[in-house]
């Protein structure tokens, strides 16, 4: 099934000038850019986007660690792509990830892990709308 993710490149991978090659491997995969930004999250964004972890221990540290810098995010679309790319950036602790894995081979930690992708067709629905209006995702 063709899909739509949105992804994040994480401050620690900004820091580390990661945006493009990060994005240039999930497009040498297939799958196509459609949209793309850079921003920097305020606290309330960033607290939209991790709504569903609201409660975890971890929660407030995730918010203001992803509103902490700019990051870039982007759409990208193909088919299967929330599983692609979720297989492509690896498990979310970069520790235990392969390093042939994005998490693998840029993450530093839990947190900063380089890289947030949906992890299912209604959360991308809600991430991407979060963070592009319809006319900024592209058809070509
Ligand atoms: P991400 O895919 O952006 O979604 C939620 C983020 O919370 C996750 O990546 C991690 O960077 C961060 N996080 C920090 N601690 C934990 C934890 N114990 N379990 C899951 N995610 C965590």
């Amino acid at each position: 099934m063709r899909e739509r993710s949105l992804i994040i490149v994480k401050p620690d991978a900004m820091a580390k000038g990661l945006a493009g090659t990060i994005i240039g491997r999930l497009q040498g995969l297939g799958l196509k850019l459609v949209a793309l930004k850079m921003l920097r999250l305020d606290k309330a964004k960033a607290r939209q986007h991790y709504a569903v972890h609201e409660g975890k221990p971890f929660f407030d540290s995730v918010v203001d660690y992803i509103s902490s810098a700019p990051v870039v995010a982007a759409v990208l679309e193909g088919e299967e792509a929330i599983d692609v790319i979720r297989k492509a950036m690896g498990p979310t602790d970069p520790t235990r990830a392969e390093k042939s894995t994005i998490r693998g081979e840029f993450g530093l930690d839990i947190e900063k892990n380089a890289i947030h992708g949906s992890d299912s067709p209604e959360t991308a629905a809600r991430e991407i709308a979060l963070f592009f209006t319809e006319d900024e995702i592209l058809d070509y």
